[in-house]
């Protein structure tokens, strides 16, 4: 007995020692990734690419054939196979409400593209060239106003979204407002490989490499120091950006925030597991179970493990395809807007939204043809370069807003693995994964709390 107690304590000392180990190694910062910051990414090796850094405005305008041949794609029979009975959006996108939307996008939309494209066009958009690609975004300097502290503003998208979901919020925050005494300049890039910016020709253009490119980007426009909003992919790049340059980032602030080092991943678990631990009555309303969530992401990020492994492939089914584009697009608006509207035969797609603003965000991705490029971000997200960047730590100003119906949350605990500065934290019991576009006012509100706290 007295050796097996021996040897009891012998090991659980030599397991704690072995895990305080790990701990200790694990929740230490990692020293950013040294990235290249001159990196060519455009076709060809580039030996005699000379960077054109004339920053140009840029016209939207699309080719009238290329609104012919749509009109001539929507004009055709449909031949979809009929929906099951009684269903929604459970299967996928509802092909009775396809036709719906086929309607109104070739009878009204289209019959109108004239005003949505000038509607498109209402900022000042302009291009330069950054590492061989064309970078496109939206620049808007605020109105003047005595009084006022101008800040400029990264303001960065995801997939399958666009700059269109901003259209909403940059008046918000390039006018006066009462909230506060700060006013922005905004920028609004197309991410390369998203609408109007160019993809990279060559492999491993990732979210970390895109965070140079738009570092880049602000220094090229003359702002060194900014802050960065982001949801989706905008918020993994603002944060990469928040990682690798501390120096030119002032704040950062998420809709969409998410800790991915392994210590993170044990906290989500626990979390999951004894959620009373960690988030009172009113927040735990915004987590499942950890078996729900289990169910919930094997069903809903299929997506993610296609364009992750072939994103030519789904990209091919998808190009000049306005129909499967629509329905392949617009799926993500529905049940990332809110899980239950799965149960809807129309998807709830315009209970939140206008059919104009989501088939304008459609739109951008079939006149640039740019589905398969924007997919290829999934395939380079997974890099050891990326899992390097989720363990370095941030010490710059984080916020973090959430919006109940969005695919998934992060708890506090998990987020203060890396954001060692989580200067804000909310929780919204309305709207989904892209409250810019949903709900403008509550969003910047939120943003314009969080540039109060951090008092730049
Ligand atoms: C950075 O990229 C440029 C252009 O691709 C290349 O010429 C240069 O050698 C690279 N620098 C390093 C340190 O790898
Ligand atoms: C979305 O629409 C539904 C139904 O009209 C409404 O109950 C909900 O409050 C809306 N969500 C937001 C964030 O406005
Ligand atoms: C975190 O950020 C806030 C707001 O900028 C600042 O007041 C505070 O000192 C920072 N805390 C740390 C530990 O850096």
């Amino acid at each position: 007995m007295g050796v097996f107690i021996r040897f009891a304590v012998v090991t659980v000392s030599f397991l704690l020692a072995v895990l305080l180990q790990n701990y200790r190694l694990l929740s230490r910062s990692l020293p950013a990734p040294k990235l290249n910051d001159t990196e060519y990414w455009g076709p060809g090796n580039g030996v005699n690419y000379q960077e054109d850094s004339a920053v140009k405005t840029f016209d939207i305008k699309v080719k009238p054939e290329l609104i012919a041949g749509l009109k001539t794609q929507l004009s055709r029979p449909l031949n979809l196979h009929a929906p099951l009975e009684g269903i929604g959006f459970q299967y996928g996108f509802n092909t009775k409400e396809l036709q719906n939307i086929v309607t109104y996008w070739l009878e009204t939309y289209l019959r109108n593209w004239d005003k949505r494209e000038a509607y498109l066009s209402q900022f000042p958009h302009f291009e330069t060239q950054i590492q061989g690609l064309r970078i496109h975004y939206i620049h808007v300097k605020p109105q003047i106003a005595e009084g006022k502290t101008v800040l400029p503003l990264l303001l960065l998208h995801g997939w399958p979204g666009s700059v269109r979901e901003f259209y909403d919020i940059i008046p918000l925050l390039t006018s006066p407002n009462e909230e506060s005494e700060y006013i922005f300049e905004v920028i609004a890039p197309s991410l390369p490989g998203f609408g109007w910016s160019q993809g990279a020709s060559k492999i491993g253009f990732g979210p970390a490499q895109i965070a140079v490119v738009l570092r880049n980007l602000m220094q090229r426009i003359g702002l060194d120091r900014f802050l960065v909003q982001g949801g989706d992919w905008g918020s993994v790049i603002g944060s990469n950006m928040a990682a690798l340059f501390p120096q030119n980032v002032l704040a950062y602030h998420s809709n969409w925030c998410i800790s991915l080092s392994p210590l993170a991943l044990v906290t989500k678990t626990l979390c999951a597991l004894f959620p009373r631990l960690y988030l009172d009555s009113e927040q735990r309303e915004f987590f499942r179970s950890f078996s729900d969530e289990k169910s919930y992401l094997l069903e809903e990020t299929g997506y993610v493990h296609l364009q992750a492994t072939k994103p030519d492939t789904i990209g091919t089914v998808l190009s000049y395809n306005p129909i499967g584009l629509a329905a392949y697009i617009l799926e993500k608006f529905s049940t990332w807007t809110n899980p239950e509207y799965r149960k809807l035969s129309d998807g709830g797609l315009t209970k939140n939204y206008t059919l104009d603003s989501l088939l304008d965000n459609v739109m951008i991705y079939y006149i640039t043809n740019s589905i398969t490029t924007s997919q290829r971000i999934y395939a380079e997200a997974f890099s050891k370069t990326q899992t390097d960047l989720d363990r370095v730590h941030i010490q710059i100003p984080t916020a973090c807003a959430r919006f109940k119906w969005d695919l998934t949350h992060a708890t506090d605990a998990e987020l203060k693995h890396k954001y060692k500065n989580l200067t804000q934290s909310t929780f919204y019991k309305d709207g989904g994964h892209f409250p810019a576009l949903e709900v403008p006012q509550t969003l910047f509100k939120d943003f314009i709390e969080f540039v109060k706290k951090v008092a730049l």
